[in-house]
């Protein structure tokens, strides 16, 4: 019999997921269909609930349910450290948050070390509290910078728990982004958009730029991190590979990276 998985979101029409999840399971010969679900806020419980009850293996959830529903589904520790989930698993009732360790295979894969490096997160939103906690656990040093200063203090002080972690605010960036070794932008900066916040004259060959922006795959922050010869690494980078985590979750078998990747590449 057929298992079904899905994300549930809202908006959720132009996810990237069903496409790289039902490559995955075709590439394996695996009987299983993955769907997007739009669904309400009203609605999360029972949508949730609903799934289980219907046999689904298993659900994705993504903006704006990652923080609701934790509320009612038990979570492992790096969810309630985050205050986030992006995957419940119905085969053991517990819900998983894979941005964070997404966001650091992206940057392991892609030949970047973070361990007592300086990292540069720009924006400090739900992308931006996994993503800290993910560099925080690895040993990181993390500098969040957001426009509105006060969030970028608040979530540096819910994060100090973890790690080396500071909060400040978007001025001076071009001494912020000097002075670091990594920078990521989790901001919607550069979404269906080439407006970015940090330039070519700002960087240079020693430094990694990580965008979780993935539309347009090569956003304007990317172009200028390739013109300053610094190591560019896109967003569906990360969308992969917490996509693959979900799945070795959900299947206990580990995916063909290769196979979700390009299908999410060829879907954008
Ligand atoms: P996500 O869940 O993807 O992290 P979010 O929680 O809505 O999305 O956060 C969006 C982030 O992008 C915030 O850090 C936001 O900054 P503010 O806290 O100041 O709103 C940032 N952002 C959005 N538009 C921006 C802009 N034009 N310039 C700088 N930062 C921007």
């Amino acid at each position: 019999m057929i298992t079904l998985y899905g994300v549930i979101g809202d908006p959720v029409a132009h996810s990237l997921s069903p496409a790289m999840h039902n490559a995955a399971f075709k590439a394996l010969g695996m009987d299983c269909y993955y769907a997007p679900f739009h669904v309400k806020g009203r609605y999360l419980y029972e949508a949730v609930n609903g799934a289980r009850a219907l046999g689904f293996g298993g659900l994705n959830v993504t903006v704006p349910h990652k923080e609701a529903v934790i509320r009612f589904v038990e979570a492992d520790q790096a969810v309630r450290d985050i205050g986030a989930a992006n995957t419940i698993d119905f085969h053991t009732n517990k819900a998983y948050n894979t941005d964070a360790p997404g966001a650091i295979a992206s940057l392991r894969d892609s030949g970047v070390r973070v361990k007592g490096r300086n990292v540069l997160v720009m924006g400090a939103g739900g992308a931006a509290r996994a993503v800290t906690y993910g560099l925080l656990k690895e040993g990181a040093t993390v500098t969040i910078a957001n426009r509105t200063a006060p969030k970028a203090a608040d979530l540096a002080a819910y994060m100090r728990e973890y790690g080396d972690v500071f909060g400040t605010g978007m001025d001076s960036l071009a001494e912020k982004v000097a002075i670091s070794d990594v920078i990521v932008n989790t901001t919607t900066v550069g979404m269906g958009e080439d407006r970015t916040l940090v330039t070519a004259a700002m960087l240079g060959p020693e430094q990694a730029v990580f965008d979780l922006v993935y539309k347009p795959v090569e956003t304007q922050l990317l172009k200028e991190a390739k013109a300053a010869g610094a190591k560019a690494i896109d967003g569906i980078t990360m969308l992969a590979r917490q996509g693959a985590l979900s799945f070795e979750i959900w299947t206990g078998v580990k995916p063909p990276l290769d196979v979700m990747e390009r299908s999410a590449r060829d879907a954008v």
